[in-house]
């Protein structure tokens, strides 16, 4: 029996030897797509291949592509676990071709492979196609010689026209075009109808391989344009052609997921391998592992929340089983993946134990706010005497995470239950966030020009590596409030697209280039440079004089000295990146970058904040390597060939199949469409300026360069003289002046202590004299001033120990207000309570107080009212004491 590893290998061997070339997986995170959430199926890393935007040197390719399908248009999450076999993460085998074979090859290699190097009998295969394509009918009919009746045509079956099951497209938007699907009969034993009958959900006849032929890229208005060329994208479950090949009906009992549920089974401490739970574990570590790889991680919005909720379904049927542990347990299913996908994937097993700590954190952190979230529970039962309704119910989930199902559980265990219909209401409310979800994840595609011009331009000629202005750059579109335009007048605002230029547009992080657009009598001012539909720069800007129109040449100027500051945070970019790696390790990873004129900023993902100590050594690391003026060298190399020299890639960006790679020294090595100094000398300096969190695991390091640190230098210094001034010293002993400051401050502080002791003191030694005597118990009653709440109660302490057998009542009083403490202790104990004195007291100045029998305080207004009820304490106590 072959193993998954086995029939991946197969399949990549067998088109291969085909001609096609092998490619490896890209990330789970599309470079430079935003219409797309993560990369759903084989052909996205091909998208502008097929588009026609992007040329490769084969005209065949052939991969096994990492793929999730979980938030998006091919969303699976929730049906996880429970049917046979669906997933949040699997691998699509794929072949492609580009413009070279179509239908008939596609079909006949598919054919090929599953009938004669796997050996699978013909007659349980069953084929559909696209209700019109008489095309793909006649060659499964005619050339492969597969019977009519097992041939079936499907029609628009989802309401719309070109919405079928066999009509594919990767997105709202994009390259799409009917497909041919080939299904497997698992036998007549297990329920269900081939496709296109009525119970065709049933789980008899599976889909294996997707044969899409490219033919269109659809417009977000719905029309179809034609692509350059017609394309082949095919694309087959690996865990379902295994299933296939092992003989197993569901996808769950393959090899790789036997392992995985094995080990999922021994950390629960559990025997019963069909226990579902075990299943969703066995998937969901597959999709979190690889996030977490090609760099996404845990957070509150976009793909880190689509992984935050994987997560935290998988953490909850890790505790359904009952696997609690101080330590968490999900995490140790990152070991035994890699045991099973290490090989096929490396860069899984490179990352390893940052993924093991990535998935401990968030599950502490779940923990954590469940907790919270059981406290807010008992307020909500409280409330609703003992049910809980669908608002709460809501709340519970959106807030703390906790779903529904363990509140449910929880609520049982309580004697609790949920209010008439909670339930509805709730999905009621989860609707209406769904809803506001799907408003907000329409990632935008901005800055995208028409599909035509996309195929008709040619991509812009950038200049900008070796000069900052050329002549003759023809003006290609003209662009003005998001439209396509003719002409451009003075004082009107748009993008200019020119066939070269020597602007460099924004990417990587580096901030577009400005200057100025010129001819005879006419000059455009450029504010930015962008880039368009990824590959033209565009000028965005204003003219100031003139009419610039199609065809028209221009000469470009960039700002140079702009540009010039660029190149120092640029390069001082990299060196950052190297030294952080160097120094707090290679789970460092680039998540985000700014280089502007006046400063860079980086964000790379680490779990603590960085030292100090740490970042004087990375800034001392970067200065050595300025100070070593090495060159900067920049080689043209292919995609693997630059991998195996060792570049850094970033994941999600986007990388054409030549690459540019930026060499300085032996130190760094980044892949990089940036522009760049000629040697690290030139940066001249390099100061951080701040260290800081940006969110969960994600810290941001701010830096200057060149005469930027040297003006923060200078700043700093000037800061220094400034306080150094108004110690009265120099630079040089500041921190002995400080420090004497400070000393000086603590010992004044101590003396007024003692001063204030003293006074207290005195004050009780004062008190205790003029107290009166009735029938042998001392009574003392007196308003006093600057005296804060404890030294008070103190005073009141200290006359009760001193003068034993006594009543006191002493008044703080304070701009305006008076606190009250009273006091009772000794004989006087039996017939005088402390707080109904305090309360006679208070009541006479409008305010309140109470306290035990022998200690009591309040407050109220100062004033002659408060002399009075002073005065009448003696006569108050001695009634008492009658
Ligand atoms: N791109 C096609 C699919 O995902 C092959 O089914």
């Amino acid at each position: 029996m072959k193993t998954t590893n086995e029939i991946r290998r197969d399949f990549l061997e067998f088109f291969r030897a085909k001609g096609h070339e092998v490619v490896p997986s890209s990330p789970l995170v599309p470079g430079n797509d935003p219409t797309l959430l993560f990369t759903n199926a084989g052909m996205v890393q091909f998208k502008d291949v097929f588009l026609g935007a992007e040329k490769r040197s084969y005209k065949r390719a052939v991969s096994s592509q990492r793929c999730v399908r979980a938030g998006g248009k091919h969303n699976d999450l929730d049906q996880v676990g429970y049917t046979a076999r669906h997933h949040t993460f699997f691998e699509m085998l794929g072949n492609f071709s580009f413009g070279d074979y179509f239908k008939r090859d596609a079909i006949a290699y598919a054919w090929e492979l599953l009938t004669g190097v796997w050996g699978l009998p013909a007659e349980r295969l069953l084929v559909t196609v696209y209700h019109t394509d008489d095309e793909a009918y006649g060659i499964w009919k005619d050339v492969i010689g597969v019977p009519a009746e097992r041939i079936v045509r499907i029609g628009d079956n989802k309401g719309a026209p070109y919405a079928s099951d066999n009509f594919w497209q990767m997105a709202d938007t994009g390259p799409c075009g009917p497909c041919s699907e080939i299904f497997y009969d698992h036998g007549a034993h297990i329920p269900g109808g081939p496709p296109g009958s009525p119970d065709e959900d049933g789980d008899r006849f599976i889909e294996i391989w997707n044969l899409v032929f490219m033919q269109f890229d659809r417009q977000p208005d719905g029309t179809l344009v034609p692509l350059p060329a017609p394309c082949v994208d095919t694309g087959m479950g690996l865990e379902r052609i295994a299933a296939v090949l092992q003989h197993v009906h569901s996808n769950y009992e393959i090899d790789l997921f036997q392992a995985l549920i094995r080990a999922a089974a021994e950390l629960a401490g559990t025997q019963d391998l069909d226990n579902k739970s075990l299943r969703v574990i066995a998937d969901h570590i597959r999709a979190c592992s690889f996030l977490i790889v090609d760099g996404v991680l845990p957070s509150n919005e976009g793909r880190g929340y689509v992984l935050r909720r994987i997560i935290r379904r998988a953490v909850r049927h890790v505790w359904k089983l009952g696997a609690l542990s101080a330590d968490g347990a999900f995490w140790k299913m990152v070991a035994p993946l890699v045991a099973q996908m290490g090989e096929a994937y490396p860069e899984l097993r490179a990352k390893q134990a940052m993924v093991e700590q990535a998935l401990r954190a968030e599950e502490a952190a779940f923990a954590q706010t469940l907790d919270a979230g059981m406290q807010r529970l008992e307020g909500y039962l409280q409330k609703g005497q003992g049910s809980l309704d669908g608002e709460a119910l809501f709340q519970l989930h959106d807030t703390y995470g906790c779903p529904p199902d363990l509140i449910v559980d929880i609520l049982r265990e309580k004697h609790a239950a949920l209010a008439d219909g909670a339930m509805a209401q709730y999905e009621a409310l989860m609707e209406q966030q769904r809803e506001r979800a799907r408003a907000a994840s329409k990632f935008a595609g901005a800055n995208a020009l028409p599909a035509e011009w996309v195929v008709r331009l040619a991509p812009t000629e950038f200049l900008g590596y070796q000069a900052l202005s050329a002549d003759d750059c023809r003006v290609v579109a003209l662009v003005k409030d998001g439209r396509p335009v003719e002409q451009l007048d003075a004082g009107e605002e748009g993008v200019v697209i020119l066939h070269h230029t020597p602007f460099y547009a924004e990417s990587g992080g580096q901030v577009g280039d400005t200057g100025v657009l010129e001819a005879q009598g006419v000059r455009f001012e450029v504010a930015d440079t962008q880039k368009f539909s990824a590959v033209f720069h565009g000028h965005v800007g204003r003219v100031v004089s003139g009419t610039i129109r199609l065809g028209d040449s221009l000469a470009a100027h960039v700002d140079g000295d702009r540009r010039a500051a660029i190149v120092l945070n640029h390069s001082a970019t990299h060196l950052l990146h190297a030294a952080l790696r160097r120094v707090l390790g290679e789970h460092v990873q680039q998540k985000g970058s700014l280089v502007a004129p006046d400063r860079l900023r980086f964000d790379f993902s680490h779990f603590q904040a960085v030292s100090p100590a740490q970042l004087a050594e990375i800034e001392a690391l970067v200065n050595a390597q300025i100070r070593r003026n090495s060159e900067a060298e920049v080689h043209h190399m292919g995609m693997q060939e630059a991998l195996d020299f060792g570049a850094m890639a970033l994941f999600g960006e986007k990388y054409g199949e030549r690459v540019r790679v930026l060499r300085m020294g032996e130190f760094s090595t980044e892949l990089c469409g940036g522009t760049h100094v000629s040697r690290t000398g030139d940066i001249g300096l390099f100061k951080i300026v701040s260290e800081s969190g940006v969110a969960a695991g994600v810290r941001r390091i701010e830096a200057v360069t060149g005469q930027g640190a040297l003006d923060y230098i200078a700043e700093q210094e000037r800061r220094l003289d400034q306080v150094a001034a108004l110690l009265g010293g120099s630079g040089a002993d500041v921190v002995d002046k400080l420090r004497q400051l400070f000393e000086r401050q603590k010992k004044l502080e101590r003396e007024l202590e003692s001063l204030k002791a003293r006074a207290a003191a005195g004050t009780t030694a004062d008190l205790a004299a003029t107290a009166a005597d009735i029938d042998g118990v001392k009574v003392v009653a007196a308003r006093l001033e600057g005296l804060d709440p404890k030294a008070l109660r103190e005073a009141v302490d200290q006359l009760k120990h001193k003068l034993g057998d006594t009543v006191v009542l002493l008044a703080a009083a304070s701009g305006g207000k008076a606190a009250l403490v009273a006091g009772v202790n000794g004989a006087a104990l039996g017939k005088v309570k402390a707080g109904e004195l305090l309360s006679h007291v208070a009541g006479q100045i409008g305010g309140k107080g109470g306290g035990r029998p022998d200690m009591a305080q309040g407050g109220g207004e100062d004033g002659p009212a408060l002399v009075k009820a002073l005065e009448g304490v003696r006569d108050w106590v001695a009634r008492r004491l009658q």
